[in-house]
């Protein structure tokens, strides 16, 4: 007998290696395993995943094809091209291996790896895209010809502030670009990117239609397969068994002795770096600000000490905590936090809706300049940190979101939205329609 919204079959999930990917792809592999589907996740050897977090998961471990010495030393757009298309090979021959064992239901993998489609075709597989950052972005990436069309790009200076006719409220200055350099690298991965999700069978996003209607309409016309909007994610799992780096656990005592809503957690994510600079006026702008805040310094070692301004020292010891990787999700649910200062990577954002945490935006480059537009423009749950990263701005931002009316209503907002992201879960809610319509397609794929 067939149980409505459960299936078998077995799928193989093929995650990109950086956190920001990993993390959804796990939450949407167990996902997939509580609705009945036997799950393996292949994985690179570069980041691998914890499989005995996952004791209902099936691991297999496929060598990167790098050496470590040459993915450190190479910038963001050589690391992603060496992530992208070296695993391609021994990825090829898991698969081809693993359809010799017995019948595939399908194959899910990152929306970045641009060979997988091909690979499938050709081994008459159906694969599914997981797009893990947000509809708009996908959206965005989609109309990079459009863009480029219009004039767009390559980004003029004297164009950063012009709003873009076709994709409001985004400005010319949230056009994804990576640092100074990549344009002509960006067009050719976001092109192959785009390619490879409209040939493939369908893309699996993590976001609900609550905040982003509008965005999946346009998709759904821009790509024309079938779009399947079923996060967050991760509000379905308990927190952080996917975080490839030990969190700080002493942070949630630390937050316990705070009072509601009094402390500011600052978290850039996984891969921005901040300068030595951004450093001292963060630090200089916390100490003026008066809040309680924790602050996670990603390069950790005692190296963040020396780069702190010396004044700065007895403010950490009276009202700060630095740790080097905090279990976020855990931190974003406590009630002493009261606002996330954050590069808006899509999961970081994600989390800050969904616990009802308002924003300062600090976005570094690709999605990030979108996700900060929506927190700030759309969903108004934000300030951002347009000007310099400077600590006079910084004070004035913490002020506003802590002290002034307008934080309070954006307080107010983002707790709507809180609630709105847990109702799309419940039965009847949007995401998890969609995710009942994504199981009858793969049980439609097993006969
Ligand atoms: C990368 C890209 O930079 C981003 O633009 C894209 O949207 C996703 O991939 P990343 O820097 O990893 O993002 O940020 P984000 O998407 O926010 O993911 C970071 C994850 O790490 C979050 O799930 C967050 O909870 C977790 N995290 C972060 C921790 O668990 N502890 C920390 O201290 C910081």
């Amino acid at each position: 007998m067939t149980v409505p919204g459960r299936s078998t079959g077995r799928i193989i999930l093929f995650p990109l290696p950086l956190q920001g990917h990993v993390s959804p792809m796990l939450q949407l592999a167990q996902l997939l395993r509580s609705r009945g589907f036997a799950v393996t996740v292949v994985h690179s050897t570069f980041n691998p995943p914890n499989p005995s977090n996952y004791p209902d998961l099936e691991f297999h471990s496929i060598p990167c094809g790098f050496h470590d010495s040459e993915i450190a030393s190479a910038d963001l757009i050589l690391r992603m091209n060496l992530l992208i298309t070296r695993c391609e090979g021994p990825f090829t021959t898991f698969l081809e291996e693993s359809l010799r064992n017995g019948p595939l239901t399908c194959l899910v993998t990152d929306s970045w790896y641009i060979f997988a489609q091909e690979v499938a075709n050709k081994l008459g597989v159906t694969r599914l895209v997981l797009r893990t950052g947000s509809a708009t972005s996908l959206s965005l990436f989609a109309d990079f010809p459009l863009l480029f069309e219009k004039g767009y790009y390559p980004i003029q200076g004297s164009r950063l502030e012009e709003e873009i006719i076709e994709f409001p409220p985004l400005k010319v200055k949230d056009l994804p670009a990576i640092g100074s350099q990549g344009l002509d690298e960006i067009p050719v991965m976001v092109g192959g990117m785009v390619s490879n999700s409209r040939n493939s069978s369908g893309v699996i996003i993590n976001t609900f239609d609550d905040i982003e209607s509008e965005s999946l309409s346009k998709l759904r016309e821009q790509l024309r397969i079938p779009v399947f909007p079923i996060g967050p994610f991760h509000k379905c799992f308990p927190a952080s068994s996917s975080s490839l780096l030990t969190a700080d656990g002493g942070c949630i005592s630390w937050l316990d002795g705070k009072p509601p809503q009094s402390v500011i957690y600052i978290s850039f994510g996984s891969i921005a770096a901040v300068t030595d600079e951004q450093i001292q006026e963060i630090a200089l702008g916390l100490a003026s600000s008066n809040c309680f805040f924790l602050w996670v310094i990603r390069e950790g070692g005692s190296g963040w000490l020396d780069q702190l301004p010396a004044e700065f020292l007895p403010v950490l010891e009276q009202r700060g905590k630095i740790v080097n990787w905090a279990p976020q999700q855990e931190v974003l649910v406590h009630p002493a936090v009261g606002a996330f200062w954050t590069h808006n990577g899509w999961n970081s954002t994600l989390e800050s809706l969904c616990e009802g945490v308002p924003m300062i935006c600090m976005p570094f480059f690709t999605d990030q300049t979108v996700n900060a537009r929506y927190v700030t423009n759309v969903w108004k749950v934000g300030v951002h940190l347009e000007n310099k990263i400077e600590r006079g701005n910084i004070e004035m931002a913490i002020k506003q979101l802590f002290k002034d009316h307008e934080g309070k209503q954006m307080r107010d907002r983002v707790t709507e939205l809180k609630e709105k992201a847990a109702s799309c879960l419940q039965q009847g809610g949007s995401s998890h329609e969609s995710l009942n319509e994504l199981v009858d397609y793969f049980s439609s794929l097993n006969h």
